[in-house]
């Protein structure tokens, strides 16, 4: 049983770690992100109430991306451990997620925390495309991480877009609530002695390499 939580600024690659990761391990990817995206998509009551939230780089409340993670925790194939993505992103999330877990007899075991400076997220984002497929979200880059096919996804063969949120204007809100909210929690993660910090501004083989020296005995 694997409760890993992967934290880094936005474009530090979270998205492409947690899935190289989540398959290595054989456990499910939960990207927190992706899960709210899908209920946008929708159309649901909830997708309508988050949407707007979602465009301006804002957390949702709480509460709503509580809710949505822990249906997911409770599939089956989550019970042999989880790679999460995006959650918690502040405090309040931690203490929502440590209820959540307890509740299902588990705990965070394992953090791990890709360092990158602003001015590179910023330049990841902007050549980010992603899966249009929401059960796929796959996530290349026009240049680093670029598909077979251009704007098809290699693994569903679905058009690839770029994210109404990867605006240089979205992204530098999203990252202000990176440091105000998300930061703190990494220390408090370092002060319980969970976690693992990766030089995410090397090559995406690289930081993966280091990840699977780090996480050699888990
Ligand atoms: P979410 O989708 O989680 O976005 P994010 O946190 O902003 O993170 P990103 O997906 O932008 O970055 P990433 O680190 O995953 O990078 P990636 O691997 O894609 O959240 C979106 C929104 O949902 C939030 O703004 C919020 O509204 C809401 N939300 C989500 N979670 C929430 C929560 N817990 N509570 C409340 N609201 C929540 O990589 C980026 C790019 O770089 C890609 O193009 C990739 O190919 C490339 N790349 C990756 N690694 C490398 C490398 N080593 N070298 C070169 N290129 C690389």
């Amino acid at each position: 049983m694997s409760i890993i939580i992967m934290v880094g600024p936005q474009g530090s690659g979270k998205g492409t770690q947690a899935d190289l990761l989540a398959q290595r391990l054989k456990i499910p990817h939960i990207n927190m992100g992706g899960l709210l995206r899908a209920e946008v998509a929708a159309g649901s009551d909830l997708g309508r109430q988050i949407s707007a939230i979602m465009a301006a780089g804002e957390l949702v409340p709480t509460d709503v991306a509580s809710q949505v993670l822990k249906r997911r925790l409770e599939n089956d194939d989550a019970q042999g451990g989880v790679v999460f993505d995006g959650f918690p992103r502040n405090m309040e999330q931690d203490r929502s997620l440590e209820k959540i877990l307890s509740q299902l007899g588990k705990k965070i075991e394992h953090v791990i925390y890709l360092n990158l400076p602003d001015a590179a997220a910023l330049e990841r984002l902007a050549g980010r495309r992603v899966c249009t497929n929401h059960a796929c979200e796959t996530n290349y880059h026009i240049e680093f991480n670029p598909p077979r096919v251009p704007d098809k996804c290699d693994r569903c063969g679905s058009p690839l877009v770029q994210r109404h949120d990867d605006t240089p204007e979205v992204i530098n809100k999203r990252l202000a609530v990176y440091h105000a909210e998300t930061k703190p929690l990494i220390e408090l993660y370092s002060q319980r002695g969970l976690v693992r910090e990766i030089d995410a501004s090397q090559s995406i083989a690289k930081v993966a390499d280091d990840i699977k020296q780090a996480t050699a005995t888990w």
